[in-house]
């Protein structure tokens, strides 16, 4: 519990909180502006949602499947960020009577991912509107959340870093230099990128403190804790890459050979994995961390089950 003999890195906490204050934005006047989604434009670049691998598909259902799993990715963050607001709360309670920069960077983080969980629940409405019925986002927010959140802290906390990684990632090599895309669907990611960048800040500042608390033992625990969650998600992307690929076949107003099906569902999940999972673990900002706070044993264990995701 106590932070005493941690030493707390304040002007990293006052650099995320000047950054936050200058990046501030508001849904509606900044984003959202009063504009629609371009249905006629993709929304996740092919960087992303791995489309182009599906080269018998028309240009039409490629973009369909674009919108399609850009109304995930939209669903997904508003639905990791109950789980991620839950824990920063939780972890700023060993900054209360501490050090106040610290308490104030992580109230802003919190706040911000609120913001966040109202913006995606707002265009997930506006994206139903402009397709048809039969969409389904399957898992719920405050059941995972309680799931996740009843492991150790050092293994959400990984978790989180790993989300906040890919959210960057994302958005820098794929979203940022793709020109033809939806443009609000790209100035979604455009501003909830900026305020990301902080929030890993955080996260590295975070994990390391809470590490610095455990035994070898409660680290161990909390290693498998990683995989059995890295497992979970892994069944929530197999579930809904179904369900988007279903939704996408009955969309489409021809049948596909069977071959053909399996190709959609494997890519969908594949990318759904890549998203989700590689990205953010591969990201070297995590492996950096991750290779300090683990041993080579524990990083075998991360790796063989990994592995079995490919
Ligand atoms: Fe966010
Ligand atoms: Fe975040």
């Amino acid at each position: 519990m106590s932070t005493t003999n941690y030493h707390i890195d304040q002007e990293r906490y006052a650099k995320c909180i000047e950054v936050s204050k200058r990046v501030r934005w508001d849904i509606d006047a900044d984003i959202i502006r009063g504009r629609e989604f371009d249905f006629s434009q993709k929304f996740l670049p092919d960087g992303i949602s791995k489309v182009d691998q599906l080269d018998f598909l028309s240009s039409d259902e490629k973009r369909l499947l674009s919108q399609i799993q850009g109304r995930t990715y939209a669903n997904m963050f508003g639905f990791v960020e109950r789980f991620i607001t839950a824990k920063v709360l939780e972890t700023t309670r060993d900054h209360w009577l501490g050090d106040q920069t610290a308490l104030e960077a992580l109230i802003r983080f919190s706040d911000e991912e609120l913001k966040h969980q109202e913006l995606f629940r707002r265009i997930e409405k506006m994206m139903a509107d402009g397709m048809p019925e039969g969409y389904h986002f399957l898992p719920d927010p405050d059941a995972v959340a309680t799931a996740v959140l009843q492991n150790s802290t050092w293994a959400v906390l990984a978790l989180i870093l790993e989300i906040e990684l890919f959210t960057q990632e994302h958005y820098k090599h794929s979203i940022e230099p793709e020109e033809n895309l939806s443009e609000l669907f790209k100035d979604i990611f455009l501003f909830h990128w900026k305020e990301e960048t902080t929030h890993a800040m955080m996260d590295e500042l975070e994990w390391p403190r809470e590490d610095s608390k455990l035994s070898a033992e409660e680290r161990d625990r909390a290693v498998d804790e990683l995989i059995a969650i890295v497992g979970d998600v892994d069944s929530i992307l197999q579930n809904q890459s179904a369900a988007d690929a279903d939704y996408f076949l009955k969309l489409c107003n021809h049948s596909f050979a069977d071959s053909e099906v399996r190709g959609i569902k494997d890519v969908v999940l594949k990318g759904y994995r890549w998203q989700y999972i590689f990205s953010g673990v591969e990201h070297p900002r995590f492996q950096k961390l991750y290779q300090e706070l683990t041993t080579e044993d524990q990083r075998q264990r991360v790796g063989a089950a990994l592995a079995t995701l490919n």
